[in-house]
């Protein structure tokens, strides 16, 4: 049978967003171990293609700027958001993405094992009074130069990160697997 604790786990992962932060600072340390498990995914070939650049304090709002910079159309109220987001979030880590030199495997496949580390990220926080969620406003494809990124390399979006108190449920309507499951035998 599956281990219960891991089932546990997986169905308790939620989203949560800076507005449900308390304001206060995660520990280095503990970004560190979330970043340690990140880098645990599964990956073809062993391209490891994430990385991360992680924001706070000075830099964080620095981030923050950029993003309203590089939207298309200036808008005050995308600006207050932004920076209430960021000024919430402890840290705001940026998932990038290099492509393997090689091309060894196809893109979708760096892209995916990726997303798998941001899983584990976001599964490693489950029991923690650590919150986040992943985000990918438009501009994160405008960041290369801010993040110093090569030309193989993306930002694939943004992980805000911060400590809550308690949070409300969120009530989401899932899809009924069973319903959208074939059996061969
Ligand atoms: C690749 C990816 C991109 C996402 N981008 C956004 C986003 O831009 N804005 C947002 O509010 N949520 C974003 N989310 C989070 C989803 O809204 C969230 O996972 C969904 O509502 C289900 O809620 P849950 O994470 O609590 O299960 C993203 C999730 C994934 C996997």
């Amino acid at each position: 049978m599956i281990n219960k604790e891991v089932s546990q786990i997986i169905t308790k992962r939620r989203s949560i967003f800076p507005h449900q932060f308390n304001g206060k600072k995660i520990h280095k340390k503990a970004i560190q171990e979330l970043l340690t498990n990140a880098n645990t995914a599964p990956t073809h070939r062993l391209t490891q293609p994430w990385f991360f650049k992680v924001f706070s304090g000075n830099s964080k709002m620095k981030l923050a700027k950029e993003l309203v910079n590089q939207k298309e159309n200036y808008s005050e109220i995308f600006e207050k958001k932004i920076i209430s987001k960021f000024t919430s979030s402890s840290h705001v880590i940026c998932i990038c993405m290099k492509r393997d030199a090689t091309k060894s495997i196809p893109e979708w496949e760096e892209i995916a094992a990726t997303a798998m580390a941001v899983q584990n990220i976001w599964l490693s926080c489950v029991n923690s009074k650590i919150g986040g969620y992943w985000s990918t406003p438009k501009e994160i494809n405008k960041l290369s130069n801010f993040l110093n990124l090569k030309s193989n390399e993306r930002c694939l979006g943004l992980f805000y990160l911060g400590l809550y108190d308690s949070v409300s449920e969120r009530v989401l309507n899932r899809k009924n697997i069973k319903e959208d499951t074939e059996w061969f035998n």
